[in-house]
């Protein structure tokens, strides 16, 4: 596990982009794990203007995002869908076909369906790079707390937390979804790289538990410590809680000395 503690949101944004525009030079045909929310707003920003700048191709990759609304549509301005495509998809050279999101309007055999969105992954060869961004409740993807370790792409009922969380999103009087269908997370440990993302004091509590804490379903990214691979991009505030800072900091300076490839 590596752990690298930047300033702040605008810090961590251009570490992620670096990092998955490296992966990308390395491997123009990339299979990539995105996810949503507040966090990614700006890392989606920097590899737009990467792609912009003219020095990143989105031509070949694939993309799989974790998750997405029971009951929206992708239409609704609340949808992951519209989140993707606003913040990313829309301005850079992805091709549609290979972009992967799961269906919020699906009906009736969910199980049938998150089978099949498992199986499109394998046979995209598997997640090179999952992207993910932490809750208050340490969830990763929709993985409320007690989600199974092992737990496969499924439909899940939100938590009273991120359902609160939610309501400020949606229009007075509008209800906010109640499930989601996201990856579970048996299905995120098995991408090849992992980073995950937390700004700010909110995610602190959460962060600390994920990182030094025991492995344990009550805080779902506290699994991340079962992954070979995986790079925690944290800001000043979200590290807060955090008790070995200055020994992340020592182990990310022999990093950039003896394996610099792993920052990007
Ligand atoms: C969204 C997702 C969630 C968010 C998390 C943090 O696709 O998977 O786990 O990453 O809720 O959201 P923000 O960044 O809005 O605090």
């Amino acid at each position: 596990m590596l752990v690298i503690l930047k300033r702040d949101d605008e810090e961590i944004s251009r570490q992620a982009a670096q990092l998955i525009a490296s992966g990308i030079h390395k491997k123009p045909a990339l299979t990539l794990g995105l996810a949503t929310g507040s966090t990614m707003v700006g890392v989606y920003k920097q590899l737009v203007h990467l792609h912009k700048q003219g020095s990143l191709d989105f031509s070949r990759v694939i993309t799989f995002n974790l998750d997405e609304y029971l009951g929206l549509a992708a239409a609704h301005p609340q949808s992951f869908h519209y989140f993707m495509e606003e913040n990313l998809f829309a301005h850079i050279n992805v091709n549609p076909r290979n972009v992967h999101i799961p269906d919020g309007t699906i009906r009736g055999n969910y199980d049938q369906y998150c089978a099949s969105y498992e199986e499109s992954i394998r046979k995209a060869g598997g997640i090179d790079i999952q992207l993910l961004g932490i809750g208050r409740n340490g969830h990763i993807g929709f993985n409320e707390p007690t989600s199974s370790i092992g737990s496969r792409t499924r439909l899940k009922v939100l938590s009273k937390e991120t359902l609160d969380d939610n309501a400020k999103f949606f229009a007075p009087g509008e209800e906010s979804p109640r499930c989601a269908i996201t990856m579970g997370i048996g299905t995120i440990l098995e991408a090849r790289k992992i980073v995950l993302l937390a700004a700010g004091a909110a995610k602190s509590a959460a962060v600390a538990k994920s990182i030094e804490g025991p492995i344990t379903s009550a805080v779902s990214a506290s699994a991340l410590q079962l992954h070979p691979e995986v790079t925690f991009i944290i800001d000043d505030a979200a590290a807060a809680q955090l008790t070995q800072r200055d020994y992340y900091h020592r182990v990310l300076e022999m990093t950039a000395l003896l394996t610099p490839d792993r920052l990007g």
